[in-house]
């Protein structure tokens, strides 16, 4: 850099900070809908029609009648004690367990917490056993703290028990531990797996002995389709050495930014420590608290489980019209996804690109893999794409499917 300038745009790598360099320049843009007149399976969006604007309204409405001041003022880096509250009492029943207030932390949406979990215990070097795949927005945020991610496979049933033994050995033998094991354990992103009982006690059993912790995300958990997925390995753990996060961006709006934390009080309270946000927002805090203790949560989730099960339902019917040839899949129990397995010869990417320009866009690729190799799968998300179009946007994808099976490149 020049001697008389200490920045310019074209100079900013010098002056950013490691963490921001190990992000690089471009901007995530986690699921932002394609502005063209496509067709998307892409994003882990909410269904449009559904969006809660009547609850939140009325829950906004009670608010500012009732709870003004507080409402309006600083909460707190713990957040809103009406939300935990509620939070508590309606987490005790959902878990089996008692949840109390202490074990209760507001975060801006649950890629938040998981930052504030990385920011309380990650030091550069240490390792996190990451399932794969997965949700390319959390490794991104563990590799920024310097984190190495060491994937542990999946099967058709979830996270490998046996494989995430093999590694917790392999550290303990070189005198090392992870510091956390890093899973989305009901109907995961990108694999729509959920874990059965066995493997989730497995887990907090081998945590314990091998002595590390667990990061378990539930973003998706209440969308569940027929039957709830079985006890969480927070509550396996008898809310022990597992840190849940969970959120409303799927069950309420992605746009509200407000999820929460679930952890021992010493944990929560060292996490509620290393904030510097001041806290998320009361206002909205207090809104979904109301909208919790008035019912209207708890009866607009099951509505959700309805719609994205009857969508679920209509993408599968097309893809076994159109691409059942091609591929195959396994129904997921709840969630988003449908993870798409393309027979061999058919290279994710290329069909993917061809889909794209035929107007349907999916996922895919190394980013959901912590080792950065890619399989032949793509990510169908049913939850977002209007009913009446995902007929026509498996269509489309049976259409790129033909024409690179057709490449003279296709085995
Ligand atoms: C598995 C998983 N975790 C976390 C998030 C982050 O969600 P949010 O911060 O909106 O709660 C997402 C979003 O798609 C996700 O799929």
């Amino acid at each position: 850099m020049a001697d008389d300038v200490y920045w310019d745009p074209e100079h900013l790598e010098e002056v950013v900070s490691q963490r921001a360099r190990i992000l690089g320049p471009a901007v995530w843009a986690a699921a932002t809908p394609d502005p063209r007149p496509v067709i998307s399976f892409a994003g882990g969006l909410p269904d449009i029609p559904s969006l809660p604007g009547e609850i939140l309204a009325r829950a906004a409405r009670w608010v500012v009648e009732n709870d003004e001041k507080e409402a309006l003022e600083y909460n707190g880096t713990f957040g809103p004690r009406p939300l935990r509250q509620a939070l508590a009492e309606r987490s005790t029943g959902i878990e089996g367990i008692p949840v109390a207030l202490e074990n209760v932390m507001i975060v801006s949406g649950s890629a938040h917490g998981i930052g504030i979990v990385c920011e309380t215990l990650l030091d550069p070097g240490d390792i996190v056993l990451c399932e794969s795949p997965n949700f390319p927005g959390s490794m991104r945020t563990m590799r920024t703290f310097g984190a190495e991610l060491v994937s542990v496979p999946m099967d058709g049933h979830g996270l490998r028990v046996d494989a995430l033994e093999v590694e917790l050995k392999k550290l303990a033998d070189s005198g090392r531990r992870a510091k956390f094991i890093y899973t989305i354990p009901n109907h995961q992103n990108p694999a729509g797996i959920t874990l059965p009982l066995d493997r989730r006690q497995r887990i907090v059993e081998l945590a314990q002995e091998y002595r590390t912790l667990i990061l378990e995300d539930d973003a998706y958990g209440e969308l569940w389709f027929k039957q709830a997925p079985p006890p969480s390995l927070y509550s396996l753990s008898g809310g022990d050495h597992v840190i849940k996060v969970s959120s409303f961006s799927k069950i309420l709006a992605t746009g509200l930014r407000m999820g929460w934390t679930m952890a021992s009080p010493a944990i929560t309270s060292r996490m509620a420590s290393v904030r510097y946000d001041m806290g998320s927002s009361a206002f909205l805090g207090r809104a979904i608290a109301q909208a919790i203790r008035s019912g209207d949560l708890d009866r607009h989730v099951p509505h959700l489980r309805e719609i994205y099960g009857r969508k679920l339902g209509r993408m599968e019917a097309a893809l076994r019209e159109h691409c059942g040839t091609h591929c195959t899949w396994t129904t997921p129990d709840g969630g988003f996804f449908l993870w798409l397995l393309l027979d061999p010869g058919l290279p994710a990417g290329d069909v993917q690109r061809v889909a794209n320009k035929k107007g349907v866009i999916v996922g895919g690729g190394p980013q959901f893999f912590a080792d950065g190799r890619a399989t032949n799968h793509l990510r169908l998300a049913f939850s977002y794409v209007a009913t009446e179009d995902i007929e026509e946007g498996v269509n489309r994808l049976a259409e790129a499917i033909e024409e690179v099976a057709a490449a003279p490149a296709a085995k």
